[in-house]
């Protein structure tokens, strides 16, 4: 009995100055609750304020292009924003977007005033809540491209641009409400032309290129969609999906589409064989035109259906240039950024290419470009003549060898050309006397 009486007075021992404490709580709270809720809240604000601004402070810049990549730019996370790896679609080109899981829904923000070192630029991913101080916040989706070759020409300039116009068919027709170009990390404030024209008359908006960033502050954006391979990665099924569209946007936007010449292609389309001879006027142009128009039309009059056209690259407009492609069965051109025009042709039209001596020992890859792209186009690269003749490379430098050559004019071999020409001539009317004339739809993808 005493030993259980001596435990209950044990415990009520335990229990009262516990209960008294638990009541001194209470009414603790109940007197903080009611006195001192607002200053509560303000330190809890300051609180906030002061991790806030921590935050701000901790937001850390690094270079756009870091220099530790310099040996291999291109490998990988690139020497552009290098910190971040790239995000993959199967079939696309890698990518990197702003806010996502992957970022942490943090945002891309930027200092990018220096067009001449791109070390100098910076930038940092942080929350819209904590924006570094002095920043400004750009709403909408921002189109930010980053090449190692340039946006002037139009080889180039394509392939930087082909994953954006992937991005806008595959994402339901999104668009940018600018876009901001990177070469080597350096900003570049415009594209050539024909590639401007190109991408508004895809998209259906004007290319809004940013220009310039303000003072010091930084510049973050709601949206960032960001590229920096080109379209290395695109699937060649996904490149010639792109490239339908941009050919359907330009036929449209020139009033050539399909549908506005419907009757005609029924009509004309299988008997004729239109053969276009695109002259260069300088770099790159025939020595002696007047034989070359001499032999393709000699071939051309042999030919049933043939029609030979002769046109110039030079000062033709965007839709000029959309139109003659357009016309164009068989292309007879030498190398060079006109080519480029061939993804506004008919699918599987033909492409006759011609080098001044030293391309084929001495360009490397870059005389492959126009093959690769007649590829990824649906159109027939038919091959290439490399001019054998020509003064001899005075140095012993091949850098120094291929810019003396890269420019030359370019000679004939009539036997050659009349050879090609005829072998061509053959296929494209076996082709067109088999097949249906591709009429397509006349709705464009995002239209
Ligand atoms: C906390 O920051 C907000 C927004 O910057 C401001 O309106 C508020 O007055 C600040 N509160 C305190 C206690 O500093
Ligand atoms: C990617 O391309 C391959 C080959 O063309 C195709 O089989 C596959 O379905 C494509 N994947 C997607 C997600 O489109
Ligand atoms: C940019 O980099 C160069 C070195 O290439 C340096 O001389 C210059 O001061 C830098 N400019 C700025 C604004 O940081
Ligand atoms: C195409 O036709 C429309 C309507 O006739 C016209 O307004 C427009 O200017 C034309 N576009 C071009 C590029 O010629
Ligand atoms: C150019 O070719 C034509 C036709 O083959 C020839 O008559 C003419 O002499 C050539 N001109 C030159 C400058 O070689
Ligand atoms: C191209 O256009 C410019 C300006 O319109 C003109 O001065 C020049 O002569 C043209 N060149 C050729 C080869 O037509
Ligand atoms: C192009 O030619 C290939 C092979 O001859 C054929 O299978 C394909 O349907 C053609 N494409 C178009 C768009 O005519
Ligand atoms: C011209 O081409 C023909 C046919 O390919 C070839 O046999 C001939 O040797 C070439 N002539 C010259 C001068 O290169």
């Amino acid at each position: 009995m005493t030993n259980l009486k001596q435990a209950q007075d044990q415990r009520r021992l335990f229990l009262i100055p516990f209960l008294i404490f638990i009541t001194l709580l209470i009414l603790l709270q109940i007197q903080t609750l009611r006195n001192s809720f607002p200053a509560f809240s303000l330190s809890c604000d300051l609180e906030l304020n002061e991790t806030r601004s921590r935050l701000q402070d901790m937001v850390t810049f690094l270079p756009l292009k870091d220099l530790r990549y310099t040996h291999d730019p291109l490998e990988g996370h690139t020497w552009f924003m290098s910190s971040i790896n790239d995000m993959q679609e199967e079939n696309e080109s890698q990518y990197l977007y702003f806010p996502s899981k992957e970022s942490k829904g943090r945002v891309l923000c930027m200092h990018g005033h220096d067009s001449s070192n791109g070390a100098n630029n910076s930038y940092a991913l942080t929350w819209p809540d904590v924006l570094p101080s002095g920043a400004k916040l750009l709403s909408g989706l921002t189109f930010i491209s980053e090449t190692f070759y340039d946006y002037t020409n139009l080889w180039h300039g394509l392939s930087a641009m082909t994953p954006f116009v992937a991005w806008h068919e595959r994402k339901a027709c999104v668009l940018p409400e600018r876009w901001i170009l990177f070469h080597w990390g350096e900003l570049r404030v415009k594209m050539v032309p024909w590639l401007q024209t190109l991408m508004e008359v895809t998209l259906g908006r004007k290319v809004d290129i940013l220009k310039i960033f303000d003072g010091d502050g930084p510049m973050c954006f709601e949206k960032a969609l960001v590229f920096r391979h080109n379209d290395g990665g695109m699937a060649k099924a996904r490149k010639e999906i792109t490239y339908d569209m941009m050919r359907c946007k330009a036929r449209a936007y020139c009033n050539v589409s399909d549908e506005n010449d419907h009757h005609l292609k029924k009509k004309n389309n299988n008997k004729v064989i239109r053969l276009t001879l695109f002259l260069r006027v300088g770099s790159r142009s025939f020595k002696n035109e007047t034989a070359v128009v001499a032999v393709s039309g000699e071939q051309c009059r042999n030919m049933d259906g043939c029609r030979l056209r002769v046109a110039r690259s030079y000062n033709l407009s965007f839709c000029d240039q959309v139109r003659l492609m357009r016309d164009t069965d068989i292309l007879i051109t030498p190398h060079g950024a006109q080519l480029t025009n061939m993804i506004f042709m008919d699918k599987n039209s033909s492409i006759l290419e011609f080098f001044p001596k030293g391309w084929s020992e001495l360009a490397g890859v870059g005389q492959y470009v126009f093959r690769w792209l007649a590829d990824w186009s649906g159109m027939r690269h038919e091959g290439a003549w490399y001019d054998p003749d020509g003064q001899q490379c005075p140095y012993t430098d091949e850098g120094q060898c291929f810019t003396f050559y890269k420019d030359g004019q370019i000679g004939i071999n009539e036997t050659f050309i009349a050879k090609w020409l005829t072998r061509v001539l053959n296929e494209v009317k076996e082709y067109k006397s088999n097949g249906q004339p591709q009429l397509g739809s006349s709705v464009c993808p995002c239209s």
